[in-house]
């Protein structure tokens, strides 16, 4: 109720602002703010040529089980001119379009298919029943099911292929040197934030080695770039996802002590902090005492439709006529992207209408759990090969982003934290001044997520905890993301792995008993939803209908996707953390 007023005022500022550039007779131009127009860089020829090929086999295929993204993750037989060449010979209706089979031939002659550039891979760590495999898991049928679910990583593995590191101008597909893990399905390439559940499933396999290679190419794509792309795909390039590095890194060096991959590790991690502490991202705001703190915020580099979605990214905008209104919508739908919450009514003033989505206006309580983690391992880290200076220097930073996010995020009465919208009408001020009302006191997953990181003081997680119970997020097959049923995809009635994995193990390491009982209550329900709708549809899904066991997710801007990485690694990690007794029946109750 109280983000209902704060919608009506943005709204209304909005109006307010809109009404006097009218009277006073303005271009409507003026309304663009020297950052909506910059700071992009247009991306490559080829992204830009498949992004005519994903145009033009939409008119001529009709929406009808079309994908955007398959277009773009087509590769080139010959090289770009003489493929452009032929493709701009062919014959066109009126409309644009190209007849159904001139285009088929058109693709077999000169274009590879979207998966071609991947091979498939055995882990080289995989055997069928690891050594101390789930030691906890008696239940012979679980047991059973955790080995099929464990044997999926073979499923999920790939290589790029040599051709791409022979031409990489021919491929959107990024040439990384590691074999990875794929999400499954239409996500075949390695994605940032899925790899550290990825990770997670990984470990309770024993499969190190693989694990291992995953950082390396994230590593390797902070060398290129400066920060870790939203996935290895050319078109990815100007945003990142939730930063989870370090977390993956921890975890790693947790069970295997490698020094040399803290090593590799360091250096990149910090060269990501600053990513995410510097320029667009950096936010400075000023709290109710007048202390100031600096916090983050999810920017992309990219003001133009997405690569992988242009022809849906097109079609929203298509009411929005004025140019710079129009970058500044792009610019929200990819930062989006880059939350890894695409799309939720949590970063749109109006909750049914897209194009008022504000999320680099949000100053998010899950991003910025992230970095204090973040800082929190750089600095354990950094003490493992004995840099000490660092060590000091991120313990500070760690503080003081505790600090930032008690003054900004935390509610006392409400026992939860909250995003913060930054107030639209002091943009202009290189500072913010925060003001209760414009926290978005709505209710999301991510209000719970800093227990993750804040397990360290009890009398908080109780509050917390009974702030989470009495929420109306938990439901019969795990906590929902939202309680907005809006059609998009993290919203609710879905449920995301990751979601359930962060809140859960936050509970888990909070020492308290009561709090580990409601964390296996949801693991449980969760466990189950998994293996009920395995049974029946024999795939793991990238999402879940939390109101019903046995249910998988719908909504958003494609079809429900199955594999899948991050879902697998959080059945892996529960079953490690909770194991299932011989008496626990694990179908729907
Ligand atoms: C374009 O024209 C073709 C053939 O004239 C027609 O089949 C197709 O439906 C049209 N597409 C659109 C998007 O109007
Ligand atoms: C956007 O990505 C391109 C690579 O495709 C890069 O050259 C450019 O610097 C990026 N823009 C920013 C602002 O990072
Ligand atoms: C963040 O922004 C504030 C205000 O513009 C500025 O004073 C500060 O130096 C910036 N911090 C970083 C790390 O860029
Ligand atoms: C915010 O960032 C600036 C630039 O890095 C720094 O000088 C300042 O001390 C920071 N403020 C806080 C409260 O950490
Ligand atoms: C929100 O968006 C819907 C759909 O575009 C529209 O009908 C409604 O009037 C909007 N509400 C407000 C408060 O602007
Ligand atoms: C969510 O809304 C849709 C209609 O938009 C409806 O079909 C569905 O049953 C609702 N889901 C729940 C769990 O309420
Ligand atoms: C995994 O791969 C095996 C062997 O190719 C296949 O039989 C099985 O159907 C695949 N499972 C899924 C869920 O794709």
């Amino acid at each position: 109720m109280a983000s209902f007023q704060l919608r009506k005022l943005v709204n209304f500022s909005v109006f307010v602002f809109l009404t006097a550039a009218m009277v006073v007779g303005e271009e409507p131009a003026h309304l663009c703010k020297r950052t909506d127009h910059g700071p992009v860089v247009p991306t490559t020829p080829l992204v830009i040529f498949l992004e005519t090929i994903q145009e033009t086999a939409y008119k001529t295929f009709g929406p009808l089980k079309f994908d955007p993204k398959f277009y773009v993750d087509l590769s080139l037989k010959f090289d770009l001119p003489i493929v452009k060449q032929a493709f701009t010979d062919l014959p066109r209706t009126v409309n644009g379009s190209v007849s159904v089979s001139d285009f088929n031939d058109f693709l077999t002659k000169f274009m590879n298919g979207a998966e071609a550039d991947l091979d498939y891979v055995k882990p080289i760590d995989f055997v069928d029943k690891p050594e101390g495999f789930l030691p906890k898991v008696v239940h012979q049928g679980v047991r059973n099911w955790a080995l099929e679910v464990h044997s999926l990583w073979k499923n999920l593995s790939r290589k790029v292929s040599d051709q791409v590191l022979e031409h990489p101008e021919l491929h959107t597909l990024l040439p990384l040197k590691h074999p990875v893990i794929i999400p499954g399905s239409r996500f075949h390439e390695v994605y940032y934030w899925d790899s550290y559940w990825v990770i997670r499933g990984l470990i309770a396999s024993k499969m190190y080695e693989t694990a291992k290679g995953i950082i390396f190419n994230l590593i390797d794509l902070i060398d290129t770039y400066g920060y870790v792309l939203n996935g290895a795909r050319a078109y990815y390039t100007n945003r990142s996802q939730p930063p989870l590095l370090s977390s993956m890194v921890i975890e790693v060096y947790k069970q295997t002590n490698d020094m040399d991959l803290v090593k590799k590790a360091l250096p990149a991690l910090i060269k990501e902090h600053k990513f995410w502490n510097s320029g667009v991202h950096n936010v400075t705001i000023k709290d109710a005492q007048g202390s100031t703190h600096n916090l983050s915020r999810y920017y992309a580099m990219w003001n133009r439709p997405r690569p992988e979605s242009f022809t849906i990214d097109t079609e929203t905008a298509i009411n929005i006529l004025n140019d710079c209104e129009k970058e500044k919508l792009y610019r929200e739908i990819a930062s989006t992207a880059e939350t890894g919450w695409d799309f939720s009514t949590r970063w749109m003033k109006n909750t049914s209408d897209l194009t008022t989505l504000s999320t680099t206006m949000i100053l998010p309580v899950d991003l910025n759990t992230f970095i204090l983690k973040m800082e929190l391992d750089i600095s354990f880290l950094a003490k493992v090969v004995g840099e000490s200076s660092h060590v000091l220097h991120f313990n500070e930073a760690s503080k003081a982003r505790k600090k930032a996010m008690d003054a900004i995020f935390w509610n006392e009465e409400k026992g939860q934290w909250f995003d913060y919208w930054l107030d639209p009408d002091s943009n202009h001020k290189d500072v913010y001044t925060w003001d209760a009302k414009f926290q978005n006191q709505d209710l999301f997953a991510s209000n719970f997520i800093p227990l993750w990181v804040r397990f360290q003081d009890e009398n908080l997680v109780k509050k917390v905890k009974q702030s989470l119970e009495s929420s109306g997020l938990v439901h019969a097959a795990g906590i929902a993301t939202s309680l907005t049923n809006s059609t998009q995809q993290w919203d609710f009635p879905n449920g995301w792995a990751p979601v359930q994995h962060m809140i859960v193990e936050g509970l888990v390491r909070s020492g308290s008993e009561e709090a580990r009982l409601l964390a296996k209550d949801i693991a449980i329900r969760w466990i189950r939803t998994n293996y009920v709708t395995y049974k029946k549809l024999k795939v793991m899904h990238e999402k879940y209908d939390v109101s019903k066991c046995g249910e998988f997710g719908g909504g958003g801007e494609y079809v429900p996707q199955t594999g899948f990485g991050w879902s697998n690694g959080v059945v892996l990690a529960f079953l490690e953390e909770f194991g299932w007794p011989e008496d626990l029946d694990p179908h729907c109750q």
